[in-house]
């Protein structure tokens, strides 16, 4: 009994890292919180919108950044992908394509908010209505990737954050639609994507460090220098919460 007690709670420890969502707000593995979409949405129309509150709901400050930050959002890259469909789309890689087919850096975006509003035109294979039909369509689920390079109360961070959204509602053909072709990039499988990011989860409300040199951590350090630390992508199954919401139902029933 005693066993099987503390096996489950190790288990739900673990769940308790796999999602963060506190009041529709979706706290990834770093400084920013996604305000829109939710996971699992079905989305469609002109563009693909996404909301990122790059100040984490007001403790960190608006670039530019003090000199040698204690905490600091370098940039943020985002891409639209799917092992399902195969495509890897570009949303942002900091530099904008033509016609902002691809968009330019996410942080220096509408420079007074603290809400960076992504606005990226649906490409032209992504057109239709409805689920995918036939296996060359390119419609169906993808992860909306968030990629975060990062400081965090002097440590340099980079993490993954994957928000599983469903390309499934009506995008029409009107409009000048960029090429999927120019937009899309490899994938690389999911076990090289973990190993080349940082292991690190936020914890929802915990304080933020701001200021410049050292300021708040004692005697500046030495910085400058990226943490080692390879670990795992900070990538959310969502499937996961499911089985971990069952899970704690179950120990909850156990402890009856
Ligand atoms: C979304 O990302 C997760 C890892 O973060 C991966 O397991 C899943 O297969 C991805 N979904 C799609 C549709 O590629
Ligand atoms: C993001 O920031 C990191 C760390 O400063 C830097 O190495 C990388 O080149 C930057 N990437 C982009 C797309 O700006
Ligand atoms: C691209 O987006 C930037 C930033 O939102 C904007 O200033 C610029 O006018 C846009 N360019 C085009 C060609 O739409
Ligand atoms: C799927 O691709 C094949 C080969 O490229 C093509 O012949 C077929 O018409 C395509 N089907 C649809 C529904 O686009
Ligand atoms: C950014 O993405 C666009 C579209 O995928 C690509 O053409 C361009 O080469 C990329 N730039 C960098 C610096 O990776
Ligand atoms: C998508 O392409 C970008 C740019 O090449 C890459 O950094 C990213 O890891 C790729 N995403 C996946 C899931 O392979
Ligand atoms: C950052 O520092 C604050 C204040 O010391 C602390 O409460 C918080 O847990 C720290 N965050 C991380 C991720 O270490
Ligand atoms: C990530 O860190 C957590 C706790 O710090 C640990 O339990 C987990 O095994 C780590 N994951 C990987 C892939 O290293």
């Amino acid at each position: 009994m005693m066993f099987r007690f503390s096996l489950l709670f190790s288990l739900l420890a673990h769940c308790l890292n796999a999602q963060n969502i506190i009041n529709g707000q979706i706290f990834t593995p770093g400084i920013a919180i996604v305000d829109a979409p939710q996971p699992n949405t079905p989305l469609g129309g002109d563009t693909l919108q996404v909301a990122l509150d790059v100040s984490s709901d007001g403790q960190l400050q608006l670039p530019p950044y003090p000199a040698n930050p204690v905490s600091a959002i370098n940039n943020i890259t985002i891409y639209l992908s799917s092992y399902t469909t195969g495509k890897n789309f570009t949303i942002s890689n900091g530099t904008a394509g033509a016609g902002n087919a691809s968009l330019g850096a996410i942080m220096q975006q509408e420079p007074g908010s603290t809400v960076k509003h992504v606005n990226w035109v649906w490409p032209d294979c992504l057109v239709g209505d409805g689920d995918p039909t036939g296996s060359n369509s390119s419609r169906g689920v993808y992860n909306i990737s968030i990629r975060q390079n990062f400081r965090l109360n002097g440590t340099d961070q980079y993490t993954i954050f994957d928000l599983p959204i469903h390309v499934t509602n009506n995008i029409p053909k009107e409009g000048i639609r960029p090429s999927c072709d120019a937009l899309d990039n490899p994938l690389i499988d999911e076990e090289a994507l973990v190993a080349s990011a940082n292991n690190f989860t936020r914890i929802a409300g915990t304080a933020i460090q701001t200021g410049g040199t050292g300021e708040g951590l004692g005697k500046p350090k030495p910085d400058a220098q990226p943490k080692d630390g390879l670990g795992g992508a900070g990538a959310v199954d969502w499937r996961t919460g499911i089985y971990c919401a069952w899970l704690a139902v179950f120990v909850f029933m156990l402890t009856l």
